[in-house]
């Protein structure tokens, strides 16, 4: 067999969660480090794809890209690379299915990254789904390229074993990066030119170290002159600390935005999952989190069709949608993930009741969604400006709240600026930029 030559350019692909988002920008900056500069998915020698697990159609997308990839029309062929969920739950079994797989590589071993390609490119199969969080952050090289917003990884894995979900298995324990490796990412992101950082984690409100917890590392980020605004996700319900919910009235660069998952509106159906809260003990929690930031913006996510949810079940999640009136809410058809309790549960509800029901729900969201952005119109906000738009002239930035707003600006990319609300649809809004008032 033929061994591909060693790699001198690379294409990450990303698929899935933020975390992959941020995971994918450290593989490609070790690989930079290692001399390969970055090209098109279609011409690149190295092809990684950092894929995601969560459902199954995630899931598959892995193996149709991979069958584009090795049918290019000049008959080169990339070594290919298969990072993230999938390949720490499949691991060598890739390799078997798609043999022009050269590296397996799980999420706590992508600092190895440039061995296994080496290894691929002298023609063996390089499998690595090793699971010690700690060494990984250590060994990658220090951040390079970064725009005005930029993720930051602070915790990873999740010891809650919510039974329809693959994340304890793929991407193993809850684990907190340490206070000073975390502050030093920080300065160095926004030495670079961040203006905004999320603070990320499959858990992040269960980040601590040494007794301080996620508030404390907000109110110390707070003070890090350069950083305009701080964001953070995903939060469990009942890691939502006291200190946490006071930060959102106290640490004026904490945005007013909480993505705070409750899955379903039925306690039946929540201890089935394991979720380990109830419909009431989340409704409490929203409420002094409102009661500490009351124009805060709510996220949520909802899985329907959970094994034995009945249309009763279903009907107490339409409720609890209604009471919390979210800004933004993701829903899902629930998937059966292999290794999961729940993908052996009896019950499995059918396709097409599954089907409607994630409709109805997300009619319900999309009505929220538009009625919160209406109700914005007419305010004066701070925008960060992230991207261009399509039309000339056009950038498009963020509202502390999240909303993708679009305006005609002389102002660049990275800017703050003052906009005053003018229209609004169910997911972008339409601003003009503040006159300034003569001082
Ligand atoms: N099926 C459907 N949705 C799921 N999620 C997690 N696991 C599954 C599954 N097996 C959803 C949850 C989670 C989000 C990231 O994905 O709502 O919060
Ligand atoms: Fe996908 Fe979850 Fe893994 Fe993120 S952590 S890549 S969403 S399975």
């Amino acid at each position: 067999m033929n061994s591909p030559a060693a790699p001198k350019t690379f294409h990450v692909k990303s698929f899935g969660c933020q975390m992959n988002v941020y995971d994918g920008a450290r593989m490609s900056e070790l690989l930079e480090a290692e001399g390969l500069s970055a090209a098109d998915s279609a011409d690149a020698d190295l092809v990684v794809l950092n894929t995601c697990h969560i459902r199954e159609k995630a899931a598959e997308k892995v193996y149709s890209d991979i069958g584009r990839l090795i049918k290019r029309e000049d008959g080169s062929k990339p070594i290919i690379a298969v990072a993230g969920c999938v390949a720490q739950a499949e691991g060598a079994e890739i390799a078997r299915r798609a043999p022009s797989v050269g590296v397996v590589v799980g999420p706590q071993a992508y600092h190895r990254l440039p061995e296994l390609v080496a290894k691929a490119a002298g023609g063996a199969t390089a499998v690595d789904t090793d699971m010690p969080a700690e060494p990984k952050f250590k060994a990658l090289p220090g951040r390079r390229r970064q725009g005005p917003t930029a993720f930051l990884t602070v915790q990873e894995g999740c010891d809650k074993f919510c039974t329809y979900c693959v994340v304890p298995y793929t991407r193993g324990a809850e684990v907190s990066r340490p206070w000073s490796q975390v502050m030093d990412e920080a300065r160095a992101l926004i030495d670079m030119g961040a203006k905004e950082i999320t603070l990320l984690g499959q858990n992040v409100n269960a980040w601590e170290d040494d007794g301080r917890g996620l508030h404390d590392l907000i109110a110390a980020m707070d003070k890090l002159p350069g950083l305009e605004r701080i964001r953070y996700t995903t939060s469990h319900p009942n890691d939502m600390a006291e200190g946490l919910i006071r930060a959102h009235g106290e640490v004026e660069k904490l945005m007013p935005f909480l993505h705070l998952p409750v899955q379903s509106g039925s306690d039946r159906i929540l201890k089935a999952m394991n979720r380990s809260h109830t419909t009431e003990s989340y409704l409490r929690v929203i409420e002094r989190v409102r009661a500490a930031r009351p124009d805060i913006a709510l996220s949520g996510d909802f899985i329907v069709g959970f094994p034995g949810e009945t249309d009763e079940d279903f009907e107490a999640t339409l409720r609890i949608v209604e009471a919390t009136r979210y800004a933004q809410a993701y829903s899902f058809k629930y998937s059966p993930r292999p290794g999961t309790p729940a993908a052996t549960m009896d019950d499995q509800v059918p396709a097409e009741v599954a089907d409607e029901r994630l409709q109805r729900l997300q009619a319900l969201i999309n009505a929220q969604q538009l009625a919160f952005n209406q109700a914005t119109v007419g305010r004066r906000t701070n925008v960060l400006l992230e991207r261009r738009g399509k039309h000339p002239g056009q950038l498009i930035g963020k509202s502390p709240w999240l909303q993708s707003i679009h305006l005609e600006t002389e102002a660049a990319i990275g800017d703050l600026v003052e906009v005053d609300i003018l229209s609004a649809g169910p997911n972008s809004l339409g601003g003009a930029e503040a006159v300034k008032q003569a001082a």
